[in-house]
């Protein structure tokens, strides 16, 4: 009699990674890893620190090493559990830039060009527009689809780099035959573009050079509710969501719903009245409390560096087993010699 074998459930999967280039702010919460955290129970998670991607805008060498470990240590403050998912280095994992080079390949100068954060970035650091913030996107298609991820959880500002994922994918599964999981992302609808303090027309952004424009997970309380105190707001006294007519109103009061978990209509109404020195004060202590329990607990992890390698070497182990499949495979299609 023919055996029957068990069905084996697997677990979607879901990969997402930061840059270690800067200091993190509440939008990295809020647009990436509030929902990682949120989706790690269902899915099998890969999260990785994306050294590699950083380079592309000069660092200093001593200090992007810090903040790699930083990032990790925040990951685990805000709640990824590193026993639930696998948390790693990107350059641990070399398949990611052997699979950049194959999809290098296959993609169009022309669909580079049209990314909106090569030109912002281009744009911004005039004296290095390297090859390699050109390519970016591509590697960072590679992340995903190494991983055969069926979702990446992103804010906003990165789904034009998942379009282009997509049709590489898409384009790569047509050439050859399916290899390549077409990845969905996934933005959540609230605080995938956290707009900065002083400029609410323009996104919180990590190389702002106004401190005062975000507030950094690493802030004191003291700071946040400073800063929130000082947001650009508009000239009338209502508190009303209305991205457009109010959007330094509404980016508060994105930041109080995601500290309280008030809708938007019951904060419109606590306010009826009130003007935005309560207002901003309130929203201030509410998103310094928000924060408070990941500033405590990321102090007590970064101190315990070895904690933090072991953690990022059984990542970066259990990333490499995954990866090395699909690389295999991509190498298979395209046609190089294998001896195994
Ligand atoms: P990065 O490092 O700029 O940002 C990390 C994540 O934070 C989100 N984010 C925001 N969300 C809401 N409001 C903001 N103001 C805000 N600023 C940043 C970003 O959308 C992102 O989800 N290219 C990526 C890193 C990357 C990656 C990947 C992401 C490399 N490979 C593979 C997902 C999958 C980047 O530069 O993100």
């Amino acid at each position: 009699m023919e055996e029957i074998k068990p069905v084996i459930e697997r677990k979607p999967i879901i990969l997402s990674g930061i840059q270690p280039s800067g200091s993190l702010h509440i939008g990295h919460l809020t647009g990436a890893i509030k929902n990682w955290v949120e989706l790690q129970e269902k899915y099998d998670c890969y999260f990785t620190i994306v050294d590699l991607h950083a380079i592309t805008v000069r660092q200093n060498p001593a200090e992007l090493r810090k903040r790699t470990l930083d990032l990790a240590a925040l990951y685990i403050a805000c709640g990824i559990d590193p026993e639930k998912c696998s948390l790693f280095i990107q350059s641990h994992v070399p398949e990611h830039t052997q699979l950049s080079w194959v999809l290098t390949c296959y993609t169009g100068m022309g669909e580079l060009e049209r990314m909106t954060q090569f030109k912002a970035k281009s744009e911004k650091y005039t004296s290095n527009v390297n090859a390699g913030l050109f390519t970016y996107p591509i590697l960072m298609a590679s992340d995903i689809l190494l991983y055969q991820a069926d979702l990446v959880p992103v804010g906003e500002d990165q789904k034009q780099h998942l379009e282009l994922t997509r049709d590489l994918a898409n384009r790569f599964n047509f050439n050859y035959s399916d290899t390549f999981k077409v990845p969905e992302p996934y933005i959540a609808p609230v605080g995938a573009r956290i707009m900065n303090l002083q400029d609410p027309e323009s996104k919180m952004s990590k190389s702002d050079e106004n401190l005062k424009a975000s507030i950094f997970l690493t802030d004191s309380y003291n700071e946040i509710v400073k800063k929130i105190k000082s947001a650009v707001t508009d000239s009338d006294a209502e508190v009303k969501y209305d991205k457009v007519k109010k959007p330094g109103v509404s980016n508060l009061m994105t930041l109080y719903h995601i500290a309280t978990g008030k809708s938007f209509v019951e904060i419109e109404t606590e306010f009826i009245g009130k003007g935005y020195g309560d207002f901003k004060g309130t929203v201030g202590v509410a998103v310094a409390d928000y924060l408070k329990p990941i500033t405590d607990k990321y102090a007590a992890i970064r101190k315990d560096e070895n904690y933090l390698k072991e953690i990022l070497q059984k990542g970066a182990e259990k990333a490499r087993n995954q990866a090395s499949r699909t690389l295999a495979k991509v190498y298979k299609k395209v046609g190089f010699v294998s001896f195994k």
